[in-house]
């Protein structure tokens, strides 16, 4: 079955049917491509090119056939090239000639950068709804952990004192952002390049715009050459899809780290955690860990689609049959990710304990006792100082700030007064982070305020409303 017979005496070599099958990976195009096939149906009746029977009769093959791939009856065979040869082999099948006249006007050029549109606008909002559950679990466990206080690191190394809601609100803050990025993405791939046949358009009476409105679409393609040979919208995806595995790695890195002996911040759920085959104390975070290793394959997809587009002249190009695994595989695998992603986080119990206890170690409060010392007066490079050799002072006689006597303080700095001791507590130096932005409590609070409007907006906007 080959779309192409015509002017070619023998059959093509087995080694270029090989090579040139699509069919086994574009497939899942079919729901797509019956879509596209009606509303071009109808386009062509209203061009007087299909009488009102014929009409009828086509949109029932279109359905018919949708149905029996549905069902399995209707399964490509191995001489189906792609996706829209086996559709018209099926539309052959059920109508006879008239099957062959649906072809009018439109070639497998704009036909399969349409389809991979219609796919695209409709699994983005798959994703953004699996998102949005991941927002969803990191603001619940943010909204019990406001309070708690955690060790907020920098260089991984314990620097000042945070909410740990606070923490888990600055990777709902990132996914957000993902998801605005795919939302500003739709806008631009709701363009239709249906109408625009192989390259030129076409010399017969159709209506690009009716058939664009007909798909969801915002508009027709304003140049044929571009609709046919643009893949910018398959790249920007998979760019948005690599952010988003970029930020999956980094909150998988954290919850490995938090999972760990060394820090026990967190114990994970039985059922979002695996064994070992030998060693039967072992409870792995391999959900997280496979959180992070995914993010390879989605950056490797993005650099292969550009990787095949650099370089490519106008307009269509076989090399564009490409463009589809690497998009079908990022899907796949957000889809497989992000439901396991939200199930870790949602389930896992947070140790209060030991996050408090740690908060304050490594003299993570030493910046507090620095603004106490610049509020009254002294210049922050002293202040600096003089908290420098404080903390030195209590390393090489193996005391906490909270152990200092009057005297021992003063002796250090005169700069140092017993009430300097009241900035020393976590509770009071998260709180006096208030300013917008801030680590306090309240100002967590008004986050996740905001934050559950704008992911209520991405929810509803994911499931069409
Ligand atoms: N399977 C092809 C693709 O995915 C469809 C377009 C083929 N067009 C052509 N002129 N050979 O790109």
């Amino acid at each position: 079955m080959r779309l192409w017979g015509g002017r070619f005496e023998g059959g093509p070599a087995d080694a270029l049917t090989r090579l040139s099958v699509s069919v086994h990976f574009d497939w899942r195009l079919v729901p797509y491509d019956l879509l596209a096939s009606r509303a071009h149906a109808r386009v062509l009746h209203r061009a007087g090119l299909l009488t009102e029977d014929e009409l009828g009769r086509m949109i029932g093959a279109l359905d018919d056939l949708e149905r029996a791939c549905k069902a399995g009856e209707f399964r490509p065979t191995v001489a189906d090239e792609d996706v829209h040869t086996a559709l018209e082999r099926g539309l052959l099948e059920r109508l006879g000639t008239l099957g062959g006249k649906l072809r009018a006007g439109r070639s497998r050029n704009d036909q399969v950068a349409t389809d991979l549109r219609l796919y695209l606008r409709d699994h983005v909002r798959h994703i953004v709804s699996r998102l949005v559950e991941l927002e969803t679990a990191l603001m619940s466990q943010a909204e019990q952990h406001a309070e708690t206080a955690a060790p907020g690191m920098t260089h991984l190394q314990h620097a000042q004192p945070v909410s740990f809601g606070h923490q888990l609100l600055a990777h709902v803050h990132a996914f957000a952002r993902d998801i605005e990025r795919l939302r500003d993405w739709d806008r631009r791939a709701a363009v239709s390049p249906l109408g625009s046949g192989a390259l030129a358009g076409s010399s017969l009476p159709l209506d690009p715009q009716a058939v664009a409105r007909e798909l969801g679409f915002d508009s027709a393609a304003p140049n044929s050459m571009d609709a046919v040979a643009d893949r910018d919208f398959a790249a920007e995806f998979l760019f948005d899809a690599a952010m988003i595995g970029m930020h999956l790695s980094r909150l998988g890195e954290e919850i490995v780290l938090w999972a760990s002996q060394e820090f026990r911040w967190i114990e994970m759920d039985d059922a979002y955690s695996t064994g070992s085959s030998i060693m039967p104390q072992k409870k792995n975070p391999d959900v997280a860990e496979l959180a992070r290793g995914k993010s390879g394959r989605l950056i490797g997809n993005l650099m292969s689609l550009l990787t095949t587009l650099k370089g490519l002249p106008l307009t269509y190009n076989r090399d564009l049959q490409e463009d589809k695994e690497p998009v079908f595989d990022s899907v796949d695998t957000l889809l497989l990710v992000l439901p396991a992603v939200a199930g870790l986080v949602a389930t896992m119990r947070v140790n209060t304990a030991k996050l408090e206890s740690s908060a304050p170690d490594g003299f993570a409060l030493a910046t507090d006792l620095a603004e106490l010392l610049v509020r009254r007066g002294v210049p922050f490079r002293e202040a600096h100082e003089a908290v420098g050799h404080l903390v030195v002072w209590c390393q090489v006689n193996d005391k906490d700030f909270d152990e200092l006597t009057d005297e021992e303080l003063v002796k250090v700095s005169p700069h140092f007064t017993p009430d300097s001791r009241e900035v020393l507590s976590v509770p009071g130096a998260l709180a006096a982070r208030k300013a917008h932005g801030g680590t306090a409590p309240d100002r967590v609070r008004d986050q996740l305020v905001a934050l559950r409007e704008t992911v209520d907006g991405q929810a509803a906007w994911a499931s069409g409303n």
